[in-house]
């Protein structure tokens, strides 16, 4: 039996919508298996620079310093979309709060449930098995290097810097998860043109050695993107750069279905934040429709990773798998055959769950 403190910052659009189902979630595990799990919650993004001017302020930040852990829903608001001359952007929450706690390592399991095999637009027979985990850096590349404009603002530039210990450190734990799993390492970079990617790939190969276990494999990102939708069964731990981590996980949470479906543990060296890894899908925000498996999935591996909860964190994915079984779909993931009453909004999706 634990005391947990945890953190609940749902931010903007459908986050507010999923992280309340995940919240569930873990309120129903508490009374199951006997914890207490105490909560508070705090602004970040659009709903934040509204109330305060500033997408993650200081009161935000404090509160995740002192949590046990946080479950995070998604930041952006579409009047920034489409404005490029904002200066105070949602995101910017999300990045300084990614800086701010050390949060370097994102991990995404990509792993499709069997009962989901009809609902991908990919092949049931290239997809049955697949079972991908990536480990997206997550403090360093384009991302926060220097950006700005130049020539009267008619040249743009961001710059991408990469340290050999922000490579290393990241590369290090994609080592060691692929030691517990199918022992295959697969580090995508594109160290043919990109300096950053050529310290890349020579840090890997330095440290290499260390895992004699680990079969290491190091591919182009352009290869990368062909290769996981044309054979996704080759892979197991993939490790990249930030920016490329971002786009193929996008492009491999269709191996597991719908954006809806995919979690995320950010990790680093204190408080570790659980989140969806889709956004705040304006399309959809306020219908009631959001998919709020990938929230429930990741409360799953807040309590695995950040609570040593196995059985908890295992209890989750269970349920989720017997809910699926049971033919139950949000409308992201049903397919031409899912009857329309077996169709359920995201409140009775969680509901489902619990
Ligand atoms: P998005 O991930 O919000 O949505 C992409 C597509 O997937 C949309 O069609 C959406 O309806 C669908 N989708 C996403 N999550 C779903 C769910 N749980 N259930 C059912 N369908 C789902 O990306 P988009 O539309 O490019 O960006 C929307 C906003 O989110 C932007 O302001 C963007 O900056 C922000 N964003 C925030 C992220 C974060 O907070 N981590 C990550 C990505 C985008
Ligand atoms: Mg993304």
């Amino acid at each position: 039996m634990a005391t947990k403190h945890i953190l609940i910052v749902p931010g903007d659009g459908i986050g507010q919508e999923v992280t309340a189902e995940g919240k569930k979630i873990l309120d129903r595990i508490a009374a199951k298996f006997g914890h207490t799990f105490t909560y508070d919650d705090a602004l970040v993004g659009h709903a934040a620079i509204e109330a305060t001017g500033d997408p993650l302020p200081a009161v935000t930040l404090e509160k995740m310093h002192k949590a046990d852990a946080v479950l995070f829903g998604a930041v952006g608001h579409p009047k920034y979309d489409n404005d490029p001359s904002a200066k105070v952007r949602p995101e910017q929450g999300l990045l300084k709060m990614r800086k701010e706690l050390g949060l370097y390592a994102n991990l995404r399991p990509i792993k499709l449930f069997d009962e989901l095999l009809e609902a991908s637009s990919i092949k049931p027979e290239i997809l049955r098995g697949a079972d991908i985990l990536f480990f997206r850096e997550l403090t360093g590349d384009i991302y926060f290097g220097e950006k700005g404009r130049k020539n009267n603002g008619d040249t743009a530039f961001d710059i991408a810097e990469y340290s050999r210990f922000e490579v290393e450190r990241i590369a290090r734990k994609a080592f060691e998860a692929a030691r517990t799993r199918r022992k295959k390492l697969c580090s995508v970079d594109k160290a043919n043109v990109i300096e950053t990617s050529r310290l890349w790939r020579e840090v890997i190969q330095k440290i290499a050695p260390e895992y004699p276990d680990v079969e290491v494999e190091h591919q182009f990102v352009d290869a990368t993107a062909m290769l996981l939708i044309k054979d996704p069964k080759r892979f197991d731990v993939v490790v990249t750069a930030n920016l490329f981590g971002d786009i193929l996980t996008d492009e491999a949470s269709q191996i597991a279905g719908s954006m809806g479906m995919l979690a995320s543990a950010s990790i680093g060296d204190g408080t570790c934040v659980y989140e969806p890894i889709h956004g705040s899908a304006h399309d959809i925000t306020g219908k009631g429709v959001a998919n709020p498996l990938a929230s429930i999935l990741s409360a799953a591996l807040l309590l695995d990773i950040s609570f040593g909860m196995k059985a908890e964190s295992e209890a989750v994915i269970e349920a989720v798998d017997k809910v699926l079984k049971a033919g139950f779909r949000t409308g992201d993931i049903a397919d031409a055959k899912t009857p329309k009453d077996k169709i359920l909004g995201t409140a009775a999706m969680g509901d489902q769950v619990l």
